[in-house]
């Protein structure tokens, strides 16, 4: 085994309160930082980020078993490979794509407007605590098929989910928490995946009851698995690059107000936001036989985390790579959201993120519906920025004050 680097952790505080800091010297010096207590691997580079995540044969994502399956109750995605995981991946994506997309647009239309509106008289709104979170999950219960006013409960549930998988070192009564979580979602979807077997509607979970693998359906821990795949796949990440969308834009001026000009600019934004600041920092995969990189050897049956935040500000590939710039050259804005995005905030590979296009439909149309809205936005005064998460990374909360906008029937409708 290869002695810790002295002095040096990925789980220090140090590195928790600003990774960015030590990304150079990691991929300049400790390209393959192995980290004791957890047994694991961290690589930075992005080349060896994407080799990782693309030699299917060399790495597998076998950690998932231990990482995820106990609170997802069944095999996720990432888990599958060969003609399941296309199969399953099919259906899913077609969950989130074409005809699907196109009348989930209209629902995160409504349900921005109305969890923005009691914020627009005040001025002042949080946008990751008051907006962000409530609207990924209930944009996602939409989708889903699931009951809003069950959002709370579900938030709640999710959050223990997510915790378990995102958590590197779990005390045991947090893991007991997160198994409770994960019990009490199990018990609150199984009637409603039964309903939707007898009754289906237009929804994720009745496509899920419906469709066939190898000509037999899907039990129940099936789609439960699948539910949970999504609920934890697609909430998380979204609130994230939202709030850090609006925190780079206000950070630099120009780039704000040349999108308010021209929203046609937002996608190039949201791209830049994902590689400059991921907020899927890391991606665990076992090494499958020993694997040689420049800098160390991942030995057979390790855990390999690929370090996300790293790669993606990697000068090999992105040139002045810790400046935001939506008009890097080497952005490539129309494939950001393709399986050859240069930026590796999906991932690469096989089990790239099913979610890009609605990502994108989602962070877009928001973003475009609020910045008319908040007219000379800036930090509250006092605001603190502060950033957590070590697995996924984002602002902790985001105070804004704008110009208050005087209570209008017309523009709660928008
Ligand atoms: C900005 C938002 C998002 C980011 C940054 C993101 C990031 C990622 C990443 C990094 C992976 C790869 C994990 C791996 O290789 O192990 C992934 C997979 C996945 N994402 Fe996303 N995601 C986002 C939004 C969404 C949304 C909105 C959905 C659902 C609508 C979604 C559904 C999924 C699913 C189901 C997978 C597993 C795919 C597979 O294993 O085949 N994601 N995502």
């Amino acid at each position: 085994m290869v002695p810790a680097e002295s002095g040096f952790s990925i789980l220090s505080d140090d590195f928790a309160a600003d990774p960015y800091r030590h990304f150079p010297r990691l991929r300049e010096q400790l390209p393959v930082h192995y980290e004791p207590s957890i047994n694991s691997y961290f690589v930075s580079r992005h080349h060896d980020v994407k080799r990782v995540l693309t030699d299917h044969e060399g790495f597998s994502t076998e950690t998932l078993q231990e990482r995820a399956e106990p609170v997802m109750r069944g095999p996720v995605l990432a888990q599958m490979t060969g003609a399941e995981h296309t199969a399953k991946r099919k259906i899913v994506v077609r969950g989130f794509t074409g005809q699907a997309l196109h009348d989930q647009v209209r629902a995160i239309h409504a349900n921005a407007a109305e969890l923005i509106a009691p914020f627009l008289p005040q001025g002042r709104v949080d946008l990751v605590n008051d907006f962000g979170k409530p609207f990924a999950v209930h944009v996602t219960l939409d989708v889903l098929g699931l009951d809003k006013a069950d959002s709370r409960q579900i938030a709640a549930w999710h959050s223990g989910i997510a915790e378990f998988i995102t958590t590197i070192a779990l005390t045991p009564e947090r893991r007991r928490h997160c198994m409770t979580c994960a019990e009490e979602l199990e018990a609150y979807l199984v009637p409603i995946i039964e309903q939707r077997r007898r009754r289906p509607g237009d929804d994720l979970i009745s496509m899920l009851c419906t469709a066939e693998f190898d000509g037999i359906a899907m039990s129940n821990r099936e789609i439960i698995a699948l539910v949970n795949n999504v609920l934890v796949a697609a909430a998380e990440p979204a609130d994230k690059t939202l709030a850090l969308l609006f925190k780079h834009l206000i950070d630099h001026p120009a780039q704000l107000a040349e999108v308010r000009r021209d929203p046609a600019l937002l996608p190039a934004a949201i791209a830049e936001t994902l590689r400059y600041t991921p907020p899927v920092q890391l991606i665990p995969r076992q090494a499958e036989r020993d694997a040689v990189f420049a800098g160390g050897t991942v030995p057979a049956g390790a855990t390999v985390f690929c370090m996300i935040g790293a790669a993606n500000r990697d000068p090999e590939v992105f040139a002045a790579p810790d400046a935001f710039d939506m008009h890097r050259p080497d952005l490539g804005t129309a494939r950001a959201f393709t399986a050859a995005a240069q930026h590796l905030a999906f991932g690469a590979g096989l089990h790239q993120c099913v979610g890009t296009a609605f990502a994108r439909a989602e962070i877009e149309t928001v973003a475009a519906m609020l910045l008319p809205l908040l007219d000379e936005v800036r930090f509250s005064e006092g605001f603190r920025y502060l950033e957590a998460g070590l697995y996924t990374r984002g602002p902790v909360s985001l105070s804004l004050d704008f110009t208050p906008v005087p209570p209008s029937p017309s523009r709660r409708r928008q």
